[in-house]
């Protein structure tokens, strides 16, 4: 008997357990989510005969003795370590996994664990996906990143001549395993660089998220488990009612048309910054656009920039960069016909998606935030 309470939420079977984690039986994908995760996924490994895990060398320092201390008893076939870091989330990296895949004798039957952040499951779920033309997969993330996004939602790829993403497919882990017991060794810009995505929950769907942690610095918050079961099923909602993001998943764009053209030009600069720290210069620019738009009160803009003010640093760019932000914000995969196209927010806790801005506008939010002005 796996549970106490069982209810419907938005078309999914929750079952809350005497200990805190929640089982999300959601198909063709289940989750474990919370405190406890961990261990109670110990089930889910049972029927494969042999597991292989992979991670890259800071989540094997830090991340793979906590799964081994968890989960004793599960038997581990092979690991395979990848190097770490956005830049290594490419086509030679996928080859050395279907290398060590390929010498460990690995067939159908096998299960690969992904235990890492989102380069880790992107590349891992992609290397999974075509290996034999498909091995199953579970998502264990260890980043607040991959926990409340990247490891949820069947997203995966590698990065191809200097763009995100450029090859991939969808397809969906087996499950996904949420503990925040992983993210006691993450460093603070990781952390950080989640928060953004949390944050966008809260004001894109989920205002009383935005409720719990509207006012608050990220070293304030104490109640990371509920704030991650919070964000994880915002993501699993969204990505349930519409897995190929042909409507309402795109309101996760939020922040991101204008956050990817921050995030590619420091990438051109060789001077990286976060993905986080990219998408909340994205969402002052976009709450901006958002307010110009949908005409919400003043408060309610500098309520959002506040926060985002509070928790990041603004970014050091000039007005003379801005046509080289538009000319990368053209090369978003949201372009269509050469038009821009946002997802925007109508008000805190509701976005709407496909809205078209013209290139003065986004010049007026990028001058909003390089000046700092209300
Ligand atoms: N598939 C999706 O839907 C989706 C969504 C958002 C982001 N992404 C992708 O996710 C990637 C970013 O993910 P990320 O922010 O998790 O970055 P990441 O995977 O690069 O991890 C960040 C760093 O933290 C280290 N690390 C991971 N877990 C740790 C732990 N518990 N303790 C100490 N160090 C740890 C990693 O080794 C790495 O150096 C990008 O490639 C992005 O495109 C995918």
């Amino acid at each position: 008997m796996l549970g106490l309470v069982e209810f419907i939420h938005s078309s999914l079977i929750f079952v809350t357990m005497k200990t805190s984690p929640v089982f999300l039986d959601t198909k063709p994908v289940s989750y474990i989510i919370g405190d406890g995760a961990l261990a109670y996924s110990k089930r889910l490994l049972k029927d494969f005969p042999r597991i292989i895990i992979l991670l890259d060398e800071n989540v094997k320092e830090h991340c793979l003795p906590v799964f081994k201390s968890f989960i004793p008893e599960v038997s581990i076939s092979g690991v395979i370590c990848i190097k770490s870091g956005e830049d290594k989330k490419n086509l030679d990296q996928a080859r050395y996994i279907w290398d060590e895949l390929t010498k460990m004798n690995v067939d159908k039957d096998a299960l690969l664990i992904n235990l890492g952040g989102g380069v880790v499951s992107d590349i891992g779920g992609f290397a999974a996906a075509t290996f034999k033309r498909g091995i199953p997969f579970i998502n264990y993330p260890t980043t607040l990143l991959g926990m409340v996004d990247a490891a949820i939602g069947g997203k995966t790829g590698v990065d191809f001549i200097g763009f995100k993403n450029q090859v991939g497919l969808f397809i969906d882990p087996r499950s996904v395993v949420i503990d925040p017991v992983f993210l006691k060794t993450l460093d603070e810009k990781q952390w950080q660089s989640g928060f953004a995505e949390v944050l966008k929950y809260g004001l894109i769907i989920d205002r009383e998220l935005w409720k719990i942690l509207r006012g608050k610095k990220i070293s304030d918050i104490d109640n990371w488990n509920e704030i991650i079961m919070k964000a994880a099923r915002d993501k699993i909602d969204i990505v349930k009612s519409d897995f190929l993001e042909k409507g309402i998943r795109k309101n996760l764009n939020f922040g991101h048309t204008i956050g990817h053209s921050f995030e590619s030009y420091f990438l051109k600069k060789d001077k990286p910054i976060t993905h986080g720290q990219a998408i909340a210069a994205g969402m002052i620019c976009e709450t901006w656009l958002s307010q110009k738009i949908y005409d919400f009160e003043d408060e309610c803009l500098e309520e959002i920039v506040n926060m985002f003010d509070i928790n990041f640093d603004r970014l050091d760019i000039s007005e003379d960069i801005i046509p080289t932000l538009l000319d990368l914000m053209r090369q978003d995969k949201k372009v269509r016909k050469g038009k821009l196209k946002f997802s925007l927010l109508r008000k805190i806790g509701k976005a709407i998606h496909h809205v078209e801005i013209s290139p003065e506008q986004v010049v007026g939010s990028l001058k909003f935030y390089m000046n700092k002005s209300w």
